[in-house]
């Protein structure tokens, strides 16, 4: 499964791209309007953060056909390949969906709440769906149970529509989704730093360290390899 970072914010999109191993960058328009500031300027700059191969996905402010439709040509004209256009999951998306997708855009059905919305989104030719985790839980729905299903309806139809399982609060639901053989989760970077985290290996290190000191003192191993060959 692969990780995408939810969030706008460059300072976080510097270090996980450059530490750890993410497929790309997932915003909405919560999360731009988070940042602030000049809006065109920060997606710009994400793209450059990121580079032209990764994912990068924008979500529409138009609501109404014509408009979404101009605007995800403006978005990919700004941001180039690899440029991911979401679009909420109502009849205007879907409409917009079947459109761009058929004229090569590359489509994240947004804010997906239910199995049913998934299948229509796939047959409307959306690359991926984002179905809400947290927010399902948050209305008493199973939200890990909904994306089994999304994934299930997915490998029975044999489509190509991935599963962006996204609106994480728990290292717990994102190892759940992953068991369910969604392609991808998009995560908040308070999410990512705790699938690393672990007080153990902390631990572990420092013991390490402490142990090869009271042995070697302060060289390191690369420092007495160098020695030797000298
Ligand atoms: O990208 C949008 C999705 O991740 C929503 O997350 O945390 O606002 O429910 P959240």
């Amino acid at each position: 499964m692969k990780l995408i970072l939810d969030t706008a914010n460059l300072d976080d999109i510097r270090y996980f791209n450059e530490y750890y191993p993410i497929a790309g960058v997932t915003t909405n328009p919560t999360i731009l309007a988070t940042e602030g500031g000049d809006v065109v300027e920060l997606l710009k700059k994400i793209r450059e953060i990121i580079g032209p191969f990764k994912e990068f996905h924008v979500q529409l402010t138009e609501t109404k056909f014509d408009g979404m439709i101009a605007e995800a040509e403006a978005i990919v004209g700004l941001l180039g390949k690899n440029t991911y256009i979401k679009i909420p999951a109502t009849d205007e998306g879907i409409k917009a969906t079947k459109f761009l997708s058929s004229k090569g855009y590359l489509i994240t059905t947004t804010a997906v709440l239910s199995s049913s919305q998934a299948m229509i989104a796939s047959l409307a030719g959306a690359a991926y769906v984002a179905p809400y985790v947290s927010r399902l839980e948050n209305i008493c729905e199973d939200g890990v149970a909904i994306v089994a299903d999304i994934q299930a309806i997915f490998d029975a139809a044999k489509t190509d529509t991935q599963v962006l399982a996204a609106s994480f609060k728990t290292v717990r639901q994102v190892l759940s989704v992953a068991l369910t053989g969604a392609g991808a989760a998009t995560v908040s970077a308070d999410v990512m730093y705790k699938l690393l985290e672990h007080l153990t290996t902390d631990r572990s290190v420092a013991m390490f360290e402490e142990d090869w000191k009271n042995a070697f003192g302060d060289v390191t191993l690369g420092e007495l390899i160098a020695k030797t060959s000298k």
